[in-house]
């Protein structure tokens, strides 16, 4: 990269990421939103049914031997168990998989979807509030969004950290913007599905 690559592009791969997704996030809060997750018990259980789904596509990165190489904790940082458990404070069945998950993904795409699960942990912190209010906490029915052993801030600090330090290259930046681009379309057929499953009551 050349210096005046460099100071066309934000001086750390996690901003670039920021930006790239800011966006597709912006998008997805709304479309949240618009479903109403924290006004009823049962709108909030659709919301889980996606978390679940779009955290059990992810276990198999979050116990990639190669990436969990690079972040020690990673086994520990994956909420599907967490979700599920809520599916069943909530009354809810586990859903069926849904047709086109992330499949074998380069380290780098990989980390690209992992950047999107673990910074949802971020937006999961005003979002527990929110669940307080059905009666819900993080020790029942909105355990996928309690603080991270070690806290919240800590936990994205480190991971931003180790994912900022990696050596990768020109074609590997790519994919891995792919990937966090990917994970956030992922997250949106998935909320969709999730809604479209049950109907919401009035
Ligand atoms: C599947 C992925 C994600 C989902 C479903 C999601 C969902 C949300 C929602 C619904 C909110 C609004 C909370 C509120 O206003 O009550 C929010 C806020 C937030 N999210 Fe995300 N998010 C995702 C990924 C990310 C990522 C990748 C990052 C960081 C890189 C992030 C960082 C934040 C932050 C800092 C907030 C708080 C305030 C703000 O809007 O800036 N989220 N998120």
């Amino acid at each position: 990269m050349t210096t005046q690559d460099t100071a066309q592009r934000p001086a750390l791969r996690s901003q670039r990421l920021n930006q790239i997704t800011h966006e597709p996030h912006s998008k997805l809060d709304a479309l949240v939103k618009a479903h109403a997750p924290f006004e009823t018990s049962a709108n909030f259980a659709r919301f889980v049914v996606a978390q679940y789904l779009f955290q059990s596509e992810l276990v198999a990165l979050y116990n990639d031997p190669e990436l969990v190489a690079l972040v020690g904790d990673l086994p520990a940082r994956c909420r599907a168990e967490a979700a599920k458990a809520d599916l069943a404070d909530l009354d809810t069945e586990v859903p069926a998989p849904v047709a086109g998950a992330v499949n074998n993904p380069s380290k780098a795409e990989a980390l690209g979807w992992l950047f999107v699960s673990e910074g949802s942990k971020l937006g999961a912190a005003f979002l527990i509030k929110r669940a307080v209010g059905l009666g819900l906490s993080e020790t029942f029915g909105a355990r996928h969004l309690g603080e991270p052993a070690g806290g919240r801030a800590q936990g994205w600090k480190t991971f931003v950290k180790t994912l900022d330090e990696l050596e990768l290259s020109a074609d590997q930046e790519a994919e891995l913007d792919k990937g966090a681009i990917d994970a956030f379309n992922r997250f949106t057929v998935l909320l969709e599905q999730a809604y479209a499953t049950t109907p919401e009551p009035v």
